[in-house]
């Protein structure tokens, strides 16, 4: 008996402790948000969640209003649906609201990369001097330059005149951003290796088209990844794919290139300066190239196809390319120059950016997450007031509290290209919600300190890429009266959705 009852009492604190970590113990108390646990003990509700993460949060908010907790896989996650109440996450202190903890262990535990102490300081200062303001000018350059490589590289020539390619649109659109994105921001093929300059182009186009082709295959595996549910073979597949990136975009081989974008090249000296081993700073590299190259494709194939799709569109847009082109004295001719679309001209593009606007209103889809530091109140716009607890999580989901909110976006599924105007042509900022003026009325980028610091350039690259479309390219659905495809659900919460199926069209080169 004397030694059974030590042995009784450890396995009862063992099973306590055990059911604590599980969450069983768990109540919601006096002041916090309602509290769903879900009928799975520390999983919670994880698998809906993962399955549909819209349907989920919609049936949640149904059941609990705008602002409510719930169990998934061992996190407590207050979900605040409140669109009027978004300061509260957007612009609470960072000593209680912390994005960079929450960030460095998805980095971690997806990409294997352990982030620098200031990396995120880092990143927004690199972005900040070169992915916005006269920094843009530079990549805007560049981008033009290599799409026009990727694009147009057969023109004038006789290898495709005339003839129309068959391809999906998705695939294409995706493909072609996705490589004259990467030949922007991680360089050319250095001069000395290949001689001359259509060598060289050709050798980007060959090595481009190879990393794409990996990068979709990542892609794919990306949710289940991020998640931690690979199969097996999918882990092997994932394994090889990161050796490839690794030394695909290994620090070494980014030195020996050209033109490398200021912007990765002060990352990485900075992060090198900071002591950090070189493996892991090739292990960033790729880090950042997931996160400038996963987005734009998918988007861009989106703003092509609602253009496609809706004439009227499409219409107003060629009709103000034209028109620029023209105020710029500059002309498509067989056998002349090139057009170049300068960031100039990009920003006297309004009905444009409203087409853009949309188009990530529509399929653009993040889960902004923030870890809570410290017991705090969160303060909703119209004065309730609820407990947060330390260790707990807190998030929002703009696509379903705001983007596809009738009360701010009438009509909220149907594509209207000048949403984002006004009669006068100006950008349209009014938005309102219970008579109260909405100030995040579309957050495809999401929102204060891990706002996406590529917005600008991100926004510049899917403009260049319809106008390339729209002034040297005639293009068209193979089937006009084709439904729109559906999103492909697994990737909720990731930013840009993709479409679970590729839409056929044909293009060919005008002259
Ligand atoms: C249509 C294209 C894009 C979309 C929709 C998009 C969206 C987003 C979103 C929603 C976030 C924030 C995630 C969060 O709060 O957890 C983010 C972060 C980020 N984006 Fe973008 N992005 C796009 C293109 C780009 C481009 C072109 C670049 C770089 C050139 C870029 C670089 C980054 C980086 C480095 C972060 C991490 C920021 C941080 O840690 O604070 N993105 N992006």
């Amino acid at each position: 008996m004397g030694l059974l009852l030590p042995i009784l009492l450890a396995f009862l604190a063992a099973l306590l402790g055990g059911l604590y970590l599980l969450g069983v113990f768990r109540q919601r108390r006096p002041g916090e948000p309602p509290l769903d646990k879900g009928l799975m003990p520390w999983l919670g509700h994880v698998l809906e969640f993962r399955k549909n993460t819209l349907k989920f949060l919609e049936r949640m908010t149904q059941k609990h209003g705008d602002v409510f907790t719930v169990q998934l896989g061992g996190c407590y996650i207050t979900f605040l649906q409140d669109p009027l109440s978004f300061g509260s996450l957007v612009k609470e202190s960072r000593e209680k609201l912390d994005f960079s903890k929450f960030a460095v262990q998805l980095v971690y535990r997806v990409f294997g990369y352990k982030a620098v102490e200031n990396g995120h300081q880092i990143l927004h200062m690199a972005s900040n001097k070169h992915l916005k303001g006269d920094g843009l000018e530079v990549m805007t350059q560049a981008m033009m330059s290599n799409l026009q490589n990727l694009m147009l590289h057969n023109i004038g020539t006789s290898a495709d005149e005339g003839t129309w390619i068959d391809e999906g649109l998705f695939n294409y659109s995706y493909n072609i951003v996705f490589r004259a994105g990467y030949l922007s921001l991680f360089g050319n093929e250095p001069h000395n290796t290949e001689g001359n300059e259509s060598k060289v182009k050709e050798k980007d186009r060959v090595d481009s088209q190879a990393l794409f082709y990996k990068f979709r295959k990542y892609d794919q595996l990306f949710p289940n990844l991020a998640y931690g549910i690979l199969l097996p073979m999918q882990r092997l597949e994932v394994e090889r794919l990161m050796g490839f990136f690794l030394d695909s975009v290994s620090v070494q081989k980014i030195k020996s290139r050209d033109n490398v974008s200021r912007w990765l090249w002060d990352i990485q000296q900075a992060t090198e300066e900071l002591g950090s081993e070189e493996t892991m700073r090739s292990r960033y590299m790729f880090v950042l190239l997931w996160a400038s190259q996963g987005n734009t494709g998918p988007s861009a194939f989106w703003l092509l196809f609602f253009l496609m799709k809706h004439p009227e569109a499409m219409a107003a847009v060629k009709e103000e390319v034209d028109t620029l082109l023209k105020e710029f004295g500059q002309e498509v001719q067989p056998g002349g120059p090139l057009v170049n679309l300068t960031r100039e001209m990009l920003m006297k593009t309004p009905v444009l950016d409203s087409a853009v606007e949309e188009t990530l209103r529509l399929t653009t889809a993040p889960v902004l997450t923030r870890a809570v530091l410290q017991d705090m109140t969160l303060k909703m716009a119209d004065g309730r007031e609820y407990f947060l607890r330390k260790g707990d999580r807190m998030a929002v989901f703009p696509y379903s509290a705001v983007h596809i909110d009738p009360e701010i976006h009438p009509d909220p599924h149907a594509f209207q290209y000048n949403r984002f105007l006004n009669p006068d042509g100006t950008k349209k900022t009014d938005f309102y919600k219970a008579g109260k003026k909405v100030k995040y009325y579309n957050m495809p980028w999401g929102a204060g300190v891990s706002m996406c610091p590529g917005r600008f350039f991100a926004t510049n690259e899917l403009k260049q890429f319809v106008f390339l479309m729209l002034v040297y390219f005639e293009f068209e659905l193979k089937k006009p009266d084709e439904m729109i495809p559906g999103i492909d659900f697994k990737r909720w919460g990731f930013g840009s959705m993709q479409p679970d199926r590729d839409v056929e069209f044909r293009y060919r080169l005008r002259y």
